[in-house]
């Protein structure tokens, strides 16, 4: 069996159309949803992810606002940035791009953002929310896992097995509690579990969240299961791959993630659908 591929791309255009749309309903109404994008420090990775963070926001009719600082920004002055972001009425979603420059504490930064404003759902109080059911923002890569499963019927997970390879506090630990929450059976194991292919062997559902080559190989794929990849590499050929080995367990899995083209795109997608629901909830 060739697997068949969930195409995040495509995926992306029907959702990004949808906030479009609601985009244009709550302007209509009096209430343009805006995002503040903040970059400390010249991070080359970070400067293309804002820069399509910000063009996605355009294209969506979100407003945005990209604000760069120096590296030498200091922690005081970042903290005292987002409290007037907090207080900005034209600001719904607020966003930090990680990582920040050593001197500076993530956390502390992270903490400071009003969590009615955390589309990137990185607070501790999204965090709380998502693990007691309640709502708020959940982080944008496992929203948009999760977004993709639903895209091929899969909504309730009762009765399936889930692994999921990684253990972050952005992609692996917040996977694992939506997984729960769609009433899956959840495995979290990450790169230094024994004996990785007696669970992911198991799974009807894998995720891959290292950031690792070949984490997966076919021979630890049931046949048929379901395989999402979030990685994000380089082969020996300086090409974009993920954690899974896609060539192998394509021939294995009935459905499975390609990179590029799978979760990248659908992180992004989530974050306009976390900040056009930040403003949706603003306006009520
Ligand atoms: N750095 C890498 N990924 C992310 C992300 O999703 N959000 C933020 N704020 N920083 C990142």
């Amino acid at each position: 069996m060739t697997a068949q591929l969930i195409d995040g791309n495509a995926l992306s255009r029907q959702l990004r159309a949808e906030v479009k749309a609601r985009a244009a309903r709550l302007r209509a109404a009096g209430t343009t949803p805006g995002l503040a994008v903040v970059l400390v420090g010249d991070n080359p990775a970070s400067q293309v992810y804002v820069r399509n963070k910000v063009k996605a926001c355009e294209d969506a009719g979100l407003h945005s606002v990209l604000e760069k600082y120096d590296a030498a920004l200091t922690e005081a002055e970042l903290l005292a940035r987002i409290d007037t972001l907090n207080r900005d009425p034209a600001i719904h979603g607020i966003l930090v791009q990680l990582p920040l420059p050593p001197h500076i504490d993530d956390h502390k930064v992270i903490e400071a953002i009003s969590p009615a404003k955390d589309v990137d759902g990185f607070h501790v109080a999204s965090a709380g929310a998502l693990l007691v059911g309640q709502p708020g923002f959940k982080p944008c890569t496992p929203y948009g896992c999760m977004k993709m499963l639903e895209s091929i019927g899969m909504v309730d997970l009762r009765g399936k097995h889930a692994v999921v390879i990684g253990r972050s506090n952005i992609v692996g630990k917040p996977m694992a509690l939506m997984l729960l929450a769609a009433n899956a059976t959840v495995t979290v194991c990450h790169s230094g579990t024994a004996d990785l292919a007696h669970f992911t062997r198991d799974a009807d559902v894998v995720v891959a969240a290292v950031g690792k080559r070949n984490v997966l190989t076919a021979g630890m794929v049931k046949p048929g299961a379901v395989v999402i990849d979030v990685g994000m590499n380089r082969d020996d050929g300086g090409k974009l791959c993920g954690d899974v080995d896609f060539a192998g367990v394509r021939e294995v899995a009935s459905h499975i993630t390609p990179v590029p083209g799978g979760v990248g795109p659908m992180t992004i997608t989530m974050l306009l659908v976390n900040t056009l629901e930040a403003a949706e909830r603003a306006a009520a």
